[in-house]
């Protein structure tokens, strides 16, 4: 049996004063868990995370990263300048990203190379507009993003991957996907990796579920068997919360 793998996106949220109270109180209201907890904080946060959580259960991630390892691209970061810090995992291709900053699956490919290169996990974001559902296109949009984004993934690589299943009209609306279309969707997306990488490699993949994830509906999501964690946002700013869903699955 997999353990889960529960990480926070704080998004452009938190100070350092702000993130310093976070994680105090967060530290021992999730060290008992045997899932994985991750924190992926805004980059300014990112010292002060990884000196807190040094020694505790609580990884540490950045929120994009680039694919260069150093030149002239203004306001970018390196993989390594986060390897550095001692930071472990990378979201990348997160929805905000794709719909306000211009991302596309060639811009996540390289980047999620390149973090892969500097030794980050990355944890990789796909997922379909309402639209796109209503429309009927949920299956192609998600094999596309696959199949596009994960181009010259290797088996070896993907094993450092997680993969984010997270449905854009779920994010930050409130309103979540049912544990029944959650794991009818992963399960389509698993298929897609089996297709190319061989059931095994895409069954020991960990895809989670975002959108909407908070402390009441966690538990009846991550009992569905193909749903392997979450990524949160707005639930992860409160450390009751966050902790509520990363023990909400034993
Ligand atoms: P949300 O965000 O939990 O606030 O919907 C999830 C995400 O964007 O990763």
């Amino acid at each position: 049996m997999k353990n889960k793998i529960i990480a926070g996106n704080w998004k452009m949220n938190k100070n350092r004063v702000e993130a310093e109270q976070l994680i105090t109180q967060l530290i021992p209201l999730v060290k008992d868990t045997s899932n994985t907890v991750v924190i992926c904080v805004p980059y300014t946060d990112l010292c002060k995370a990884v000196k807190l959580t040094k020694g505790t259960n609580i990884h540490v991630g950045a929120q994009n990263c680039h694919w260069k390892e150093s030149g002239a691209y203004t306001g970018e970061i390196a993989p390594s300048m986060l390897t550095e810090l001692g930071v472990e995992y990378v979201v990348i291709g997160h929805s905000e990203r794709r719909t306000y900053f211009g991302e596309t699956d060639e811009t996540v490919l390289a980047r999620t190379k390149a973090a892969l290169q500097a030794g980050l996990k990355p944890i990789v974001c796909i997922g379909e507009t309402l639209e796109e559902r209503n429309g009927g296109n949920m299956e192609k949009v998600l094999s596309r993003q696959v199949t596009e984004g994960f181009k010259d993934i290797s088996a070896d690589e993907l094993k450092n991957i997680v993969v984010a299943y997270e449905p854009v009209w779920a994010i930050g609306t409130g309103v979540t996907a049912t544990d029944e279309q959650a794991n009818d969707a992963i399960a389509y997306v698993r298929g897609v990796f089996a297709a190319k990488y061989g059931k095994e490699a895409a069954d020991a993949l960990y895809i989670q579920y975002g959108g909407s994830m908070n402390d009441k509906n966690a538990a009846g999501l991550l009992a569905m068997s193909q749903i392997d964690g979450g990524l949160i946002g707005g639930a992860s700013l409160v450390a009751e919360k966050f902790a509520a869903v990363v023990n909400a699955h034993k």
